[in-house]
């Protein structure tokens, strides 16, 4: 089942806020909701908000009933507004909106023809992401060694795009490839994407893991135990700097002390060659409520009144990574000269 997908004219998505607990489709008839569905992370991870983008100007393109072809482009431009203001730091978002908005006004011909070449260019948006999820993960495979322990970061799997994953897919793949591979799952605070989604679809296809707390990546790190560290990333900068949930940085460091290779795996439209390093990527602050609205043992984790901070992403420095894979090939440092290159294959 893909994450993200169209059905009876109509949005249809995964609630990810219902995992591991429930598998419960939503379903989505305008723009505004699909807004609302990706700030509130009923939909997440970089390429799958892309795609509910995309299909959400689709639902703007055919729900209204414009009367002309200008008329339809200043609704998709609004649509696309407020869709973009949703989530700053992954580029797909903004890559997916201009992508749709550019279709729209080559395309020629009445209101409906116009609207149909809406839908088939967001659907073409999702059906291009799984292809190259499954390119990225054949050629990432080739990283993993058979008896590999790796550790991965947040949700990068067929939840985080409309299927099969960038780093959770390259990890998949070499499963499926034969590879024994041992996974252990950060949990990624504070919402859980590890413990809550990656550990949920690694049950799915019966890859051996264990869960850590994201405090503990250092000391297996240390000990020897782990091989590689995966993760993707929600904005790649010309120079290879790179945004990725919260707590990427401090595990490129510890692996980096320790000599392990970290691999990022991200498709090129997570690549902003317009920003050039990892300074100008904007970093969302979401609610304190996420990190203070946990529970121990059925009690708050912290006093009333207590005040928390909660950025959702941080900047790994390039001089940190050992390779970013991509539907182009791995591409290996200096980022800033091959980067381009591979992009422009
Ligand atoms: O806040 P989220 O859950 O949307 O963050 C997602 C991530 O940070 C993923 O690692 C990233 O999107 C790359 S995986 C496709």
């Amino acid at each position: 089942m893909r994450s993200v997908y169209w059905e009876n004219d109509s949005l249809k998505m995964i609630d990810q806020r219902r995992l591991p607990s429930a598998l419960e489709i939503v379903t989505y008839h305008e723009p505004r909701a699909v807004a609302g569905a990706i700030r509130d992370m009923v939909v997440r991870g970089a390429p799958a908000i892309g795609a509910a983008a995309a299909f959400g100007l689709a639902l703007a393109a055919g729900g209204n009933a414009f009367s002309s072809r200008d008329e339809l482009l200043r609704g998709l431009k609004e649509a696309a507004g407020v869709l973009r203001a949703a989530r700053p730091t992954a580029v797909n978002l903004g890559w997916a909106l201009d992508r749709m908005l550019a279709r729209a006004s080559a395309a020629q011909g009445s209101v409906p023809e116009l609207a149909q070449a809406v839908l088939a260019e967001a659907q073409g948006i999702a059906d291009e992401d799984v292809q190259i999820n499954k390119r990225m993960a054949e050629i990432g495979a080739a990283l993993i060694d058979d008896g590999d322990t790796v550790i991965h970061h947040c949700n990068t799997g067929a939840l985080a795009t409309v299927d099969w994953g960038t780093a959770l897919g390259v990890i998949h793949t070499a499963c499926e490839q034969g590879k024994h591979v041992h996974v252990l799952v950060d949990e990624t605070r504070p919402r859980l994407q590890g413990a809550r989604l990656t550990a949920w679809e690694l049950e799915q296809y019966h890859i051996p893991y264990e869960i850590i707390s994201d405090n503990m990546a250092g000391h297996f790190l240390q000990t020897g135990q782990v091989q590689k560290v995966f993760f993707g990333a929600d904005r790649v900068a010309a120079n290879g700097d790179l945004a990725n949930k919260i707590g990427t940085y401090m595990l490129a460091l510890a692996a980096c002390d320790n000599d392990v290779p970290v691999h990022a795996v991200v498709p090129t439209s997570t690549v902003d060659l317009s920003i050039q390093d990892g300074s100008q990527i904007p970093i969302e602050e979401r609610s304190q409520d996420e990190v203070l609205g946990l529970a121990f043992q059925g009690e708050p984790i912290a006093p009333a009144g207590a005040r928390a901070r909660n950025p959702a992403f941080d900047i790994t420095p390039a001089h940190l990574i050992t390779s970013i894979v991509t539907e182009k090939g791995v591409v290996s440092p200096p980022f800033e000269i091959h980067l381009r290159e591979a992009l422009s294959r």
